[in-house]
């Protein structure tokens, strides 16, 4: 007799790209899964947690066919019924601008079983890995999390609202739209007010510059940083040692005293 699985879906986390940044719960289900369903921004390397299964990237990147979101959906309900567990394993968290929830309301409609394994978000992960605090006592009550690209390919309202307030702001999917972030925060907030762009934020690529409103688009320019990258306004980004011996390193100290007041 031939055992038929149940289908069941399974939606994780990878976390930012760092290796070691994704749970155990996220491996224990990579283990135990029959087929893996994964993104362009998982580190391929998790992929070794992997023990049976089938694996397939349904990703965009240059050279690939780009599935439609249409066609994940019904992929891994195709899946789930012929091979039984589907895990779906996603750059940082799959709540996080990452469509995990419109993938299991579709599964759940055909009746599968779902579980959702969180994972830690580059919104988070990065910055902190980096040494900014997103919150921090005096200085910043609390931080927004905002797309730069919205689902109709426009940077979000959000940012307005955002920049008139004290908040600290992250921005996702935001490079193509710097000039009009930074215009934004030219017309409500200070010339001065510090920003860090990071790309590959936890892997060895990484890549990061800090600078002002005023500065930053220039500095973004010669150091080539482009997507995926995370943007990171207010002022929590020049409060930290970390990031100080980053401008020693990377800075002179005219830039750095007529920047970021910074000894
Ligand atoms: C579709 S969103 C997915 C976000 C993901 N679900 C998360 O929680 O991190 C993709 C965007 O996340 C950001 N991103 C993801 N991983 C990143 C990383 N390692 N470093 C910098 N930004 C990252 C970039 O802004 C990228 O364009």
């Amino acid at each position: 007799m031939i055992d038929v699985k149940a289908p069941k879906l399974t939606v994780v986390g990878a976390g930012p790209g760092d290796l070691d940044l994704i749970t155990l719960k996220a491996i224990k289900a990579l283990e135990k899964a029959d087929v893996v369903l994964y993104d362009a921004l998982v580190n391929e390397e998790l992929l070794q947690y992997v023990t049976n299964a089938e694996i397939v990237f349904v990703g965009k990147r240059l050279g690939c066919h780009a599935y439609t979101q249409d066609q994940i959906n019904e992929l891994i309900v195709s899946m789930a019924n012929r091979f039984g567990h589907v895990v779906r394993l996603k750059g940082g968290d799959p709540f996080i601008f990452g469509r995990g929830s419109e993938e299991i309301e579709y599964a759940e409609q055909f009746g599968l079983e779902t579980e959702i394994v969180p994972g830690i978000s580059s919104a988070l992960g990065v910055p902190a890995s980096v040494g900014i605090s997103l919150t921090q006592r005096q200085i910043s009550d609390s931080f927004w999390v905002i797309t730069g690209t919205t689902s109709n390919h426009e940077l979000s309202k959000d940012v307005y609202l955002a920049s008139k307030s004290n908040a600290t702001v992250v921005i996702l999917m935001g490079m193509h739209k710097l000039d009009q972030i930074i215009s934004i925060y030219k017309e409500n907030r200070t010339d001065d007010l510090p920003v860090a762009i990071i790309q590959n934020g936890t892997k060895n690529t990484e890549q990061k510059v800090v600078g002002t409103i005023s500065t930053i688009e220039k500095l973004v320019a010669e150091h080539k940083i482009s997507s995926p990258a995370i943007i990171v306004i207010g002022e929590v980004v020049k409060s930290n040692s970390r990031l100080t011996s980053y401008f020693q390193e990377h800075f002179d100290d005219e830039f750095i005293f007529q920047n970021l007041n910074l000894e």
